[in-house]
Parts: C-alpha cells; structure tokens; sequence
C-alpha cells in the first residue's frame, strides 16, 4: 500500500459527479434509511441517473455549497482514482424546510407516499441546523452535508481530509460548523472537533409511516478554534 494509498482533497469537477454518486451509494450501501428516501434507488442505473442530474444541478446552481472529491494515485503514475466525497455548505440563511420549495418534489418521489414521507423528514432534519444558522446572527454556519468514503479506501484518512477542509475554512472565519452524523461516522467527527448535541435526532413522522424505517442520526456542531 504506502504511497500507493496517498490521498489529496481537490475540488470536483462536474464530470466527476457521476462517480462521485456511486461512491455515495456504495458507502452509505441500504445503511442509511435517510440516503436511502433522499435517493432513490441509489443503486440502480435508474436511480444513479437521477442522482447524479440532482447533485450535478445542485453544484451548478448553489455557489454557497463547495463540491470536493478525495482522491489516490494508483501507482506513481497511474490514474487518479476518486474514493470520497463531501460537500459543504456555507449557510448564512436556515434552509427551506418545506421540501418542495428545495427540490423538484414530484420528479424525485413520484410515489406520493414516498414523497409525504420524505417531506416530512425533512422538516425535522433541517430543524436543528436552521436553529444554528439562526443563532449565527447572519454571519454564517459551515453545514456538512455529504460525506462518504468507497468502502474499499476506508480508514486511509480520506473522510478526516475531506472533514478538515470545511473545519479550516469555519475556523479561518470562526464560524461554527454543524453535522447530521451517521452512528459510523461520529468517532471521526469527534477527532475533529465536534461535539454531540442531539444524540438521536427526532422524526416524528406520523402513524401513518409508522412501519417505515427511521434515520438514526446524531447532530453535532463544532466551535471554531482561534
Ligand atoms: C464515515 C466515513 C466517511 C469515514 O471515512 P474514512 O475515510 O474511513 O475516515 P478516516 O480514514 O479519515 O478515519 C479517521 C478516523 O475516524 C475514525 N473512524 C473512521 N471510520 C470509523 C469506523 N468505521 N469505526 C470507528 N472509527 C472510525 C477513526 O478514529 C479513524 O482514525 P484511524 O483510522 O486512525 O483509527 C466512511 O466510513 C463512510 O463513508 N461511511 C459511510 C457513509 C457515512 O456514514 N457517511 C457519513 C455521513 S454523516
């Protein structure tokens, strides 16, 4: 391995994004329920497409949201391979909660089960987040809002590289930075700095979604260091 493994952090290009997309679903594989509403069938050709139009329209259209991909060299001169991805957001206004103000609903969840549901999670998954941004007073938060490393190039320092870019960039302005962690990713953001303050986010979905799985996240937020 050795040198073979080095990873750098650059930011992506749109060709990049379809890649970018299969190592979200890759990482995140049927382990995340929250990956799993918010994209669609991530694992199939179908739900790639889709997901890959969604984050490519998303870089193309919010240049508060910086798109940066971990990267390795197979071999001193082979091709750069992509192995991470994350994408932060500087957030100086709280985010819609109202889903179909943010996204193109129908289109994403054409099942209207599917799109209630998703609505409604994501009412509450922005709640936390919104209160911070709110409390910033105008000047701004750094939101994680994706990270994921290919299972295969996993603990190489990929996804602490990739979380270490928005982490310095918060600090350089002193703002806060604000993570919904998955349970496998909250070691790393402690190494980083972050603390719990939500240790189970709530999604009070309704009886109806009863029978329906729930994300299980954890919010975090970090204080900048001077
Ligand atoms: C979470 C994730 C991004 C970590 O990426 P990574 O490149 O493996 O992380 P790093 O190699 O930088 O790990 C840095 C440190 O974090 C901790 N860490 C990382 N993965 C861990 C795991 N699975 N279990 C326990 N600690 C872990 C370790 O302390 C690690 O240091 P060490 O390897 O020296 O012990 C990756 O596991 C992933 O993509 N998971 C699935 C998707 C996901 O949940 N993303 C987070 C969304 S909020």
């Amino acid at each position: 391995m050795g040198s073979a493994n080095k990873v750098s952090v650059a930011l992506l290009s749109d060709e990049d994004i379809p890649t970018c997309f299969q190592v979200v679903s890759k990482s995140f594989g049927h382990d995340a329920p929250f990956v799993d509403i918010y994209f669609p069938n991530h694992d199939t050709p179908s739900g790639q497409a889709q997901g890959s139009k969604r984050l490519l329209a998303w870089k193309q259209t919010d240049p508060s949201s910086t798109f940066l991909k971990a990267v390795t060299q197979a071999g001193p001169d082979g091709p750069e391979q992509i192995i991470g991805l994350a994408v932060w957001t500087l957030m100086k206004e709280a985010p819609e909660a109202e889903l179909e103000k943010a996204e193109n609903v129908e289109e994403n969840w054409p099942d209207r089960d599917d799109r209630e549901f998703m609505a409604r999670l994501w009412r509450e998954y922005v709640a936390p987040r919104s209160r911070i941004v709110e409390e910033s007073g105008g000047k701004g938060v750094y939101v994680l809002e994706l990270l994921a490393v290919h299972p295969d190039y996993q603990r190489l320092g990929a996804g602490a590289a990739l979380v270490e870019w928005g982490t310095s960039a918060a600090d350089e302005l002193g703002l806060k930075s604000v993570v919904e962690g998955t349970p496998v990713a909250r070691r790393l953001y402690e190494k980083c700095g972050f603390r719990v303050e939500i240790e189970e986010m709530r999604f009070d979905t309704g009886k109806e979604f009863a029978a329906r799985r729930k994300p299980k996240l954890i919010f975090m937020t970090r204080a900048p260091e001077s």
